[in-house]
């Protein structure tokens, strides 16, 4: 079997949800204390095994290149002032990975983003990783869906448990039978952002980490085509792929993933995965607690 050696993040979205601060800025940089939120969800792919990170970027999104890039008049300025730590920090970043970067032209969906790195990846499976949801535990999220990859061989979605309330915002799966011990089950159909409650097959919505199979991939292809075939406008989605995926009878899984989970692309979830950071950092926590603490 393959390994899953490659990432890649589709990053070039607008990040409406965040103007006016995203209008110069791209909201994968957004801090979360220190440190980019992208920063977060790169070192969580290296630590599940993944070599190379595919960054598809767009208009307004430099910042993300030079983030992960050597920077030298800085480098320079840390060894001068002899802050060491922090030149430490700076030097391992380029290190993470090797990066690569292509470009998305037009913002036309999340699938469009990840066909612009088809020929990165070709026959080979990789993971898909969105730039919003962090997962904060004891083994990074992704290397659990890679686990389950190398268990079935199948593509693989993260899911969580989500309340009825928020299904609308999520793709939501129905599944063969129940989440057995290894927290995997099968998926038999998917339903991307319910209307209604009615129509949510279950309770497990998509979070924005999979492990995608070349077979997927083909499914995404398929969709391009026809979205040209029949001039169709709009986004073109990995969701979509799915689905075509489902209906040829393909063995997709769906993993629920351990950790704490926050959704950075709402001001609330940046909120709390911000103030879950500071928490654990022995630099920030008993200030910062007095604090919240005088707020209550
Ligand atoms: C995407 C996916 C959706 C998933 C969500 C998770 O939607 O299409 O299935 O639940 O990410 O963040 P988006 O939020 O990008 O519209």
């Amino acid at each position: 079997m393959k390994k899953v050696r490659k990432a890649i993040f589709p990053v070039a979205g607008f990040g409406t949800r965040f103007l006016p601060v995203t209008k110069t800025q791209p909201k994968e940089m957004l801090p979360v204390v220190d440190k980019p939120v992208i920063h977060y969800l790169v070192e969580e792919a290296v630590a599940s095994g993944i070599e190379e990170i595919i960054l598809v970027t767009g208009r307004g999104k430099r910042a993300i290149e030079d983030y992960f890039d050597k920077s030298f008049e800085l480098e320079h300025t840390l060894v001068e002032r002899g802050k060491h730590d922090l030149l430490k920090e700076v030097l391992d970043i380029p290190n993470l990975a090797r990066f690569v970067y292509v470009r998305q032209p037009i913002p036309m969906g999340d699938g469009h983003a990840i066909l612009q790195a088809l020929e990165l990846v070709r026959d080979e499976p990789c993971a898909v990783m969105f730039g919003d949801d962090l997962v904060f535990g004891d083994r990074p999220a992704l290397s659990q869906l890679i686990d389950e990859y190398e268990r079935s061989g199948d593509s693989v979605i993260a899911v969580t448990e989500v309340p009825d309330e928020d299904l609308s915002k999520y793709g939501v799966v129905s599944l063969e039978g129940e989440f057995g011990d290894s927290n995997s089950a099968r998926i038999d159909g998917f339903v991307e952002k319910p209307l209604s409650l009615s129509e949510a097959p279950s309770n497990y919505g998509v979070i924005g980490k999979y492990v995608v199979t070349p077979d997927v991939m083909n499914m995404l292809e398929r969709v391009q085509d026809k979205f040209k075939e029949d001039e169709i406008d709009g986004e073109i989605r990995l969701a979509d792929a799915f689905g075509l995926a489902l209906d040829d009878n393909l063995s997709i899984k769906a993993k629920i993933v351990d950790g704490k989970r926050f959704d950075t692309g709402s001001k609330i979830g940046m909120l709390k995965a911000s103030v879950e950071v500071a928490l654990s950092r022995d630099d920030l926590k008993d200030e910062f607690m007095e604090y919240l603490k005088g707020k209550l």
